[in-house]
């Protein structure tokens, strides 16, 4: 079948045979016994410290060691980069660091690394796609620390399926498992986000790993947002702000100072919002320009946000606030061209068309929370201390809620 009755997708059926050992977890335990809870050995590991304060950061304040860590994001984003670099700086304070290319060759990686200032005889740079090849030089130089880039190019010879095929990433993924905890090294992965999206990419081993993180970027712009998606080490509420420079990543510690850089500051029409982005919440900037309008149908533009629920606010605004916008053109905009699908931007987009519209800037340091009904009530929304965190962690210092 071409065709996946299912989903009506092509192209995402994949054949996987009987008794393939490809997704089998045996990554501890062997030989093992219940035992009481009260009796199990529970020293904290002691955490390994990058020196790369936002990345420690998300991970809960270092590496444990022998834990699986998985990088995932967009290609081109600045995962080889982040990971070089952190390797780079590891090395450096010691720790023999074993990078496994498979996308670059040796030449290309040492390009970079001096692009990036690293100058360590502890940092091994490996090019190698075969699993096999792989363990065994792991299990010879028994590196502390250990860099697949990417999993996805990783293949092993037991399986015919080709690298990056479901059954590939299982096996290949839980196989390095098998060695991280058997020889405690620490293994970061590699992992592609495509635009075709779930299927074997970072999602389908999130269950495995310890720990996944996610790098994000908006666009053109320079700064790179870390969030950790699953920490069996640590919490998942801590962001990481980098900012992509000539000599690579450097870590933003104020990140609202990048992100107030952004935008123009006692302009009216400029709000920040705080919509959920997933299980996440993201601080955006709201932008509306009320003009009045020489048309018989004034214009209602929107670009990120769902038009009819501006259109809505706009009613709202005229008959309970009694603002005169029939003679109005309204445009609104979602700064850094992302979209916000939920009604917690609702006061947002109502602040915004209203400061605009009154030519009166709203306070710059000021986040607005909640979704507006229809008779002009503003209501509660969920997730809320997790957008009052990030506000807070953005450096804001008021927020207008429910
Ligand atoms: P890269 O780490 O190769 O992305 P990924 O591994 O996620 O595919 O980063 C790619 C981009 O980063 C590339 O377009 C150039 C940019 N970059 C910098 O701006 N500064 C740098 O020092 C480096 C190494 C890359
Ligand atoms: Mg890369």
């Amino acid at each position: 079948m071409g065709k996946c009755p299912d989903c009506g997708e092509f192209g995402t059926l994949l054949e996987e045979h009987e008794g393939s050992r490809a997704g089998v977890d045996r990554s501890f335990g062997a030989g093992d016994q219940p035992t009481a809870i009260t009796e199990v050995n529970a020293d904290v590991e002691e955490r390994v410290v990058t020196g790369l304060l936002e990345f420690d950061r998300v991970l809960g304040g270092g590496i444990i060691p022998g834990s699986v860590i998985l990088i995932g994001g967009e290609p081109g984003i600045g995962k080889s980069t982040l990971l070089l670099q952190v390797g780079g700086m590891l090395a450096s304070d010691g720790h023999r660091v074993l990078y496994v290319s498979g996308e670059e060759s040796a030449k290309q990686t040492k390009l970079r690394g001096e692009r990036l200032g690293i100058d360590s005889e502890s940092l091994l740079i490996y090019p190698e796609t075969c699993l096999e090849e792989i363990m065994e030089k792991a299990e010879y130089l028994k590196p502390p620390i250990m860099m697949v880039d990417s999993v996805q190019t990783v293949f092993s010879q037991e399986l015919d399926a080709t690298p990056g095929t479901v059954s590939q990433l299982r096996e290949v993924t839980s196989r390095l498992i098998n060695l991280a905890k058997g020889l405690d090294i620490t293994v970061f992965l590699v992992g592609h986000v495509t635009k075709e999206g779930i299927l074997a990419g970072p999602k389908l081993l999130e269950h495995m790993v310890d720990t996944v993180l996610y790098f994000e970027g908006e666009g053109t712009l320079s700064f790179r947002i870390l969030r950790a998606a699953k920490n069996r080490f640590g919490s998942t509420n801590e962001i990481g702000v980098f900012e992509m420079r000539g000599e690579g990543l450097r870590d933003v510690n104020n990140p609202s100072e990048l992100f107030l850089a952004e935008r123009p500051l006692d302009v009216s029409g400029s709000v920040v919002v705080a919509p959920m982005e997933g299980t996440r919440p993201l601080l955006l900037e709201l932008q509306a320009l009320v003009t009045s309008s020489n048309l018989a149908n004034p214009r209602r533009m929107a670009t990120g946000l769902d038009t009819s629920r501006v259109s809505l606010l706009v009613a709202i605004l005229e008959k309970k606030l009694g603002l005169n916008l029939q003679n109005e053109d309204i445009f609104l905009n979602v700064a850094g061209g992302t979209r916000i699908e939920e009604p917690a931007a609702d006061l947002g987009v109502a602040t915004a068309i209203a400061s605009s519209f009154k030519d009166q800037p709203v306070d710059p340091h000021t986040v607005v929370i909640g979704e507006v009904g229809l008779a002009g009530e503003v209501r509660a929304v969920p997730h809320m201390e997790a957008r009052l965190k990030e506000a807070r962690k953005l450096g804001f210092k008021r927020c207008i809620i429910p």
